[in-house]
C-alpha cells in the first residue's frame, strides 16, 4: 500500500488523540505528528498507538512531541502538509462554545504562529471551539490564502442530524442523508430540503413538527453530550469528521463536504468564515458549492453570517 506524507495534529486531548488514531489507521500516511504542551503526554499517547500497530495492522508511524510555551519542540512538524488544530479547553456544563473565546484565542494564535514558522505550506483544519472564531482566527494570524484554513463543524452537525434522523425512523444511517450549514453554535442552519431518506424527501416520512424535533436536538447536539459526560465534550464523532478532512485533502478528494471555509458572495453572503458545503481536496477548500435552499433557510443562513461576523471582528484583537 502506497503511504505519503506527514500530518500533524496539535492537541493531544481527547479530540486529538483519537484524530491522530483514526488517521493512523486509515494507513496512508507516512507519519503522524502528535504535540501537546502537557510533558509526555503525546509521547506516551504515540508509544501506546504505535503498540497497536502489529494488531492493527497498519504501518504508519506516530510521532509525539511536547512542545514548549516559546515553540520549543515544533521542528518535528516540518514538512506537514496538513496541520489539524485541536488545542484548546473544551466546555464544561452549562457553559456556551463562545465562553471559551478569550482563552482559546491565545492558544488559536501561539499554535498558527508555530504552523507558519515550521510549515507554510500546510492545510490549516482547526476544531477549537468557538470554531467560526477560531477559524477566522487562524486564517488571519496565519496569512495564508484562505482556502488552506477550513474549520471543521459542519461534517459532525450533519453526522449528528443523520443519525437522528436514521434512530428516529428506525433505518440504516447509510440510508440518510442530511445537512447543515451556517455556525457551530446557536445560528447552526439545519437544512430539511436537503434531506433524504433513501432517496425521498424526509418530509415525506417525518410531519414538520418532528422535523423541528431533530433539528431543535442536532442544534445543541455538542451541549447534550457535554451534560451526560460532565467533564469535557464530544470527541468520537468529532475526530471522525475532522480525519476524514484530512484524508480529502491528503487524497486530493475533491470531495463535497460541508466545512467553515471564507465566503465571498456565495447565497448573497461574503466577508465571513462560515459553514457552507465545499469541495476539499489537496489545496484545501476548491470551490464552494450553492445548493437551493428554501426561503427560511437562506435567511437563516444570511442571519447566521451576521451573527459570526461582528465575532470574528472582535477575534482580531484577542
Ligand atoms: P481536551 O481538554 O481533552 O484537550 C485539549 C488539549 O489541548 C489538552 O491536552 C491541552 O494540554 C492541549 N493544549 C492546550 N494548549 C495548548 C497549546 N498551546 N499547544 C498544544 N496543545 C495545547 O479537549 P478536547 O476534547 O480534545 O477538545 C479540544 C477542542 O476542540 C476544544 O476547544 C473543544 O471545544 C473543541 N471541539 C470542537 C468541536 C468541533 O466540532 N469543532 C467538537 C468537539 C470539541
Ligand atoms: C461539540 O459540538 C463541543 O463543539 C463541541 O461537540
Amino acid at each position: 500500500m502506497a503511504r505519503n506524507g506527514k500530518v500533524t495534529v496539535v492537541g493531544a486531548g481527547f479530540y486529538g488523540s483519537t484524530t491522530a488514531q483514526r488517521l493512523a489507521e486509515y494507513d496512508i500516511f507516512d507519519e503522524v505528528v502528535l504535540t501537546d504542551i502537557v510533558e509526555g503526554k503525546p509521547e506516551g499517547l504515540a508509544l501506546d498507538l504505535n503498540q497497536s500497530r502489529p494488531i492493527e495492522g497498519f504501518e504508519t508511524k506516530v510521532t509525539g512531541k511536547t512542545t514548549g510555551q516559546a515553540g520549543e519542540g515544533y521542528e518535528v512538524i516540518a514538512g506537514s502538509s496538513i496541520v489539524v488544530v485541536t488545542a484548546g479547553l473544551p466546555r464544561k456544563p452549562g457553559m456556551s462554545r463562545m465562553d471559551l473565546i478569550g482563552v482559546n484565542a491565545k492558544i488559536v494564535r501561539s499554535v498558527t504562529e508555530q504552523v507558519v514558522k515550521h510549515a507554510p505550506d500546510a492545510v490549516l483544519i482547526v476544531v477549537s471551539n468557538p470554531l467560526d472564531e477560531m477559524t477566522a482566527l487562524a486564517a488571519r494570524v496565519s496569512g495564508f490564502p484562505v482556502n488552506r484554513v477550513i474549520g471543521q463543524a459542519g461534517m459532525l452537525d450533519t453526522a449528528r442530524f443523520s443519525y437522528f434522523v436514521a434512530e428516529r425512523l428506525g433505518v440504516p444511517v447509510g440510508s440518510v442523508t442530511t445537512l447543515t450549514l451556517g455556525s457551530h453554535g446557536d445560528t447552526m442552519v439545519p437544512v430539511p430540503s436537503a434531506c433524504l431518506v433513501d432517496g425521498k424527501p424526509l418530509s415525506d416520512m417525518l410531519s414538520p413538527a418532528e422535523v423541528d424535533q431533530l433539528v431543535e436536538r442536532t442544534r445543541n447536539g455538542g451541549g447534550e453530550i457535554v451534560a451526560l459526560l460532565k467533564t469535557g465534550s464530544a470527541y468520537y464523532a468529532p475526530s471522525a469528521a475532522a480525519a476524514r478532512m484530512a484524508r480529502a485533502v491528503a487524497e486530493d478528494a475533491e470531495e463535497v463536504m460541508p466545512v467553515c471555509t471564507w465566503v465571498d458572495g456565495q447565497y448573497g453572503i461574503s466577508g465571513v468564515y462560515l459553514g457552507v458545503e465545499a469541495e476539499i481536496g489537496a489545496t484545501g477548500v476548491g470551490r464552494i458549492v450553492e445548493r437551493d435552499l428554501t426561503n427560511p433557510e437562506l435567511a437563516a443562513l444570511r442571519a447566521a453570517a451576521d451573527a459570526v461576523r461582528a465575532k470574528q471582528a472582535d477575534v482580531a484583537s484577542l
